[in-house]
């Protein structure tokens, strides 16, 4: 455990550190109810759990190490989350804002990626396990269709024990081809969000993908298990393994298990908003208030949203997040791909400076950013 500096005077606690090869004797256990707590919030306190929920959200019970309980603070807003969800009758629950964080892992220069889009990997292996407990606490993760382009990514919790997140592709004009593989693995359900004009034309390509896909699987050996599925899919321990496992996974987000699209790919399905796209001016950014509202219509109101920088940067604009992760990692890339995106005040004074808590991830330092305070002007990253 590393403690450095505390500048009260910014609210930001001491740093603490953490590693995935040794963490804290108490930390397996204490995640283990956190898990709990996510998937039941409700639940009556069990003989020796370390978690108690109040007034106050949820809490430690008895001792903890110092470095188990700051990352329990860490993680503590997104299960506060669900469980004020939770406590709301659900009509209530209908109406209650849906609550989202972002993650960047960035460079000292504030890039996410090389100029020719190159992320593996920005930050280290401790850095990767964070974001993997994000994902598992989460009732979604979103990325936005760069990073599907460039980085064709999973968006799975293989590096912790915990559930896979529904994964969101937000592709408002529906520029992607459909061929990405977490269209394809069937190991979560996958939404792929397009403006109401485009979403038909998302269903074709996968559709298209899929006969495509049909009739190469129908040239493997027998018992061959095409590349994609191979570490997660079928052979994926979290992942829904049987046909009605599938189907409690996509009755969880609303999958029309009636439509065609879902009949050939159990586990994706388009998801069209009206209005995602401003019709007036269609080079605006999607409308991010009203992408989290329709995945809040299917439940799924704690989200993570993973990248890339235009796509937190919008969500930033649209104030609709309430933390932001950033992990800073020692390199310098240089003209890469930026981070955040906006064209903030002119004078020093007037910059945000959001309550902070930092956490030393490896040779990382994640920025624990509260935002539900801080306003912040932005409007070019529309
Ligand atoms: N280090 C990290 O934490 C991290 C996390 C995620 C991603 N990344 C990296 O970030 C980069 C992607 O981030 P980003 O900010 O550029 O984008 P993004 O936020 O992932 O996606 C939104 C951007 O992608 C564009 N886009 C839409 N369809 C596209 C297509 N078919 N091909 C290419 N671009 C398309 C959008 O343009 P329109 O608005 O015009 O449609 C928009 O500018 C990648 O290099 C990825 O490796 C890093």
């Amino acid at each position: 455990m590393i403690a450095l500096m505390r500048t009260p005077e910014l609210g930001v606690a001491d740093p603490v550190a953490i590693s995935p090869d040794s963490p804290p004797g108490d930390w397996p256990a204490l995640w283990q109810h956190m898990l709990r707590a996510r998937a039941d919030p409700t639940h009556a306190p069990i003989p020796g759990t370390r978690l108690a929920a109040d007034d106050g959200g949820w809490r430690l019970v008895g001792a903890c190490s110092a470095a188990s309980t700051a990352w329990f603070e860490v993680y503590k807003p997104l299960l506060d989350a669900r469980l004020a969800q939770a406590r709301a009758n659900s009509a209530a629950a209908n109406r209650a804002k849906p609550w989202a964080v972002a993650q960047l892992g960035q460079s000292l220069d504030g890039c996410v990626a090389t100029a020719a889009g190159d992320s593996y990997f920005v930050t280290g292996p401790e850095s990767l396990v964070h974001l993997h407990r994000l994902r598992a606490l989460c009732d979604a993760v979103l990325v936005g269709a760069g990073t599907v382009v460039a980085d064709n990514p999973l968006l799975t919790t293989r590096h912790v024990p915990g559930p896979h997140p529904v994964r969101v592709v937000l592709d408002p004009a529906a520029r992607l081809d459909g061929s990405a593989r977490l269209m394809h693995d069937a190991t979560a359900p996958t939404l792929w969000l397009c403006d109401g004009r485009h979403a038909d034309a998302a269903r074709a390509r996968l559709e298209a993908v899929a006969a495509k896909g049909a009739a190469a699987d129908c040239q493997l050996a027998s018992g061959e298990v095409p590349a994609a599925t191979q570490r997660h899919g079928k052979g994926d321990p979290q992942a829904p393994q049987t046909t009605s496992e599938r189907a409690v996974a996509r009755r969880a987000v609303g999958v029309d298990a009636a439509s065609p699209t879902v009949a050939a790919h159990p586990m994706v399905e388009v998801l069209s908003v009206d209005g995602l796209i401003d019709a007036a001016d269609p080079r605006r950014g999607p409308d991010m208030a009203r992408a989290v509202a329709a995945l809040a219509g299917r439940g799924l109101r704690v989200l993570l949203v993973e990248g890339g920088g235009v796509t937190v940067s919008r969500c930033l604009a649209a104030g609709v997040l309430e933390r932001l992760h950033l992990v800073i990692a020692p390199v310098i890339i240089g003209a890469g791909r930026r981070g955040l995106q906006h064209p903030g005040p002119a004078r020093m004074a007037d910059c945000t400076r959001p309550p902070a808590r930092r956490m030393v991830l490896g040779d990382d330092m994640l920025w624990d950013l509260d935002l539900r305070t801080a306003a912040i002007a932005n409007d070019s990253a529309r």
